[in-house]
């Protein structure tokens, strides 16, 4: 059966993805570029808007890291402000359970879905790491299984929280004076080793009756965390050999929780680039890899992976003869690496072969290492590419990260949209009103 394309749009965090220094790059802070983003990936009838979180300053050498842009504002606030001007689009937001309590996150999003009409969705990730963990009360942070533990039990515990309102409990009786038609309407209790909590939750059940679940996790708990949990998995793996591998392992995991392949969709992140011809997105797209890779950002990547001071190699020589630093890393902070998963060791042994093999200076191995899928080439080539991957089971569709902030989705909409369309695997109109319907997922 032919699958159906879904798409997203992925609002910059804080990355090197997005090319800062262009002259059409705008504001990631102010209202307007949020604005702009979503109202146009709302005309390409795009499944949702999604917004990262990054929750403490990134610094390296004991320095504020400046080299793409420093700060972002709050997730719900910025979510909610958007549901009043739009009208379908989902509005996913990341939101962390290490840091946070479910009463407060689950009273954030059934409120966020109320506003929205049964749009909002939530993206559970753990956060990785200690110096983050700084800003909060909770103070340090839990080693990974700890961290899915608490995930696990957060979710369940904002779920009794969510269906302590029944359909029906709500303000359709508000003209006849009655707020509370069941004396326990929002009474929970729930206790495990992270919570312990009861009371009455305040937010009447919403139009999706929960968010839609996102993760984001790769290891294997948070894998198991989504086939058990999650609605949509967003990963990194969205080339075609990686993804495929990735689609089928998350998808093989269902079963063992009662659940359909169908259940959970698999919606990588990619980004793309077009031109008028292929030859012209080509060579778009270097330029565009050397805009997001510069000399000095090849030495900080480099310095990520090797735990060391590196500002004075030369990112137009070879890699660095001494190896890198294991264990903690001390010279980046704030950051996800290639160092979470893997022996740095390791990687710089492989880096070193790539460079070798393909004989690359620094900055072209970091360009070479840290590009992520893209979709590059006229608009039927890459409305072409992305069906196949979709049809070849690389995903269930892609969460794109235009490299223009906020201009850069324009194009797609304008000229792929169109083109999905004819190929008979896109929509020609939202098919529902809530995200859960749009999506094509079952009603809580
Ligand atoms: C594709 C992807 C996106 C992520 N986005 C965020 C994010 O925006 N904010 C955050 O705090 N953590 C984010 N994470 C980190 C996860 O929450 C998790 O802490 C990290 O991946 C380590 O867990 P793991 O070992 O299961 O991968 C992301 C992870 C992945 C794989």
């Amino acid at each position: 059966m032919t699958k159906q394309v879904h798409l997203a749009a992925h609002f910059p965090g804080v990355n090197n993805t997005t090319v800062w220094s262009d002259p059409a790059a705008g504001s990631h802070i102010e209202f307007s570029s949020f604005v702009r983003l979503a109202q146009t990936a709302e005309r390409g009838l795009f499944d949702f808007f999604f917004l990262a979180e990054g929750l403490r300053l990134r610094e390296q050498n004991g320095l504020i890291y400046d080299l793409d842009v420093v700060g972002r504002p709050d997730t719900f606030t910025v979510l909610s402000a958007l549901a009043a001007v739009t009208t379908h689009l989902g509005l996913t937001g990341t939101i962390n359970s290490t840091f946070n309590e479910p009463y407060e996150v689950a009273r954030q999003f059934a409120s966020l879905d109320h506003l929205s009409d049964g749009r909002s969705a939530w993206n559970v990730v753990t956060s990785w790491d200690e110096f983050t963990g700084e800003n909060f009360r909770r103070g340090g942070y839990l080693p990974q299984d700890q961290r899915y533990a608490r995930a696990k039990q957060f979710l369940d515990a904002a779920t009794t929280l969510w269906d302590s309102w029944r359909d029906g409990d709500v303000l359709a009786d508000v003209a006849v004076g009655q707020y509370l038609a069941r004396p326990d309407v929002g009474s929970f209790e729930h206790r495990d080793s992270q919570f312990d909590i009861r009371g009455q939750f305040n937010v009447p059940r919403s139009p999706q009756g929960r968010p839609v679940i996102f993760q984001a996790g790769d290891s294997d708990e948070g894998r198991e965390f989504a086939a058990a949990t999650a609605d949509a998995i967003f990963s990194r793996h969205a080339k075609y050999a990686d993804g495929r591998a990735f689609y089928a392992d998350v998808k093989r995991r269902l079963p063992a929780y009662g659940r359909r392949r169908d259940d959970l969709l698999v919606l990588p992140a990619a980004t793309f680039v077009l031109g008028d011809t292929d030859a012209d997105a080509a060579e778009i797209a270097r330029d565009v890899r050397l805009q997001q890779v510069s000399g000095q950002t090849a030495i900080k990547f480099l310095e990520q992976l090797w735990n060391r001071d590196l500002s004075d190699h030369d990112p137009d020589g070879p890699l660095p003869q001494v190896d890198p630093i294991p264990g903690e890393n001390t010279v980046a902070k704030g950051r996800a690496s290639v160092r979470i998963h893997r022996d740095p060791r390791d990687v710089a042994r492989e880096w070193r072969e790539l460079a070798s093999a393909r004989k690359l200076t620094t900055r072209e191995l970091i360009v070479e290492v840290t590009g992520r899928q893209s979709f590059i080439g006229s608009p039927a080539t890459v409305a072409g590419a992305i069906n196949d991957f979709v049809q070849a089971d690389v995903a269930d569709g892609f969460i794109l990260v235009p490299h223009i902030t906020p201009g850069g989705l324009d194009r797609f909409v304008d000229d792929v949209v169109p083109l999905l369309q004819e190929l008979g695997v896109y929509r020609t109109e939202y098919p529902g009103t809530t995200l859960r319907e749009n999506l094509g997922l079952a009603r809580v």
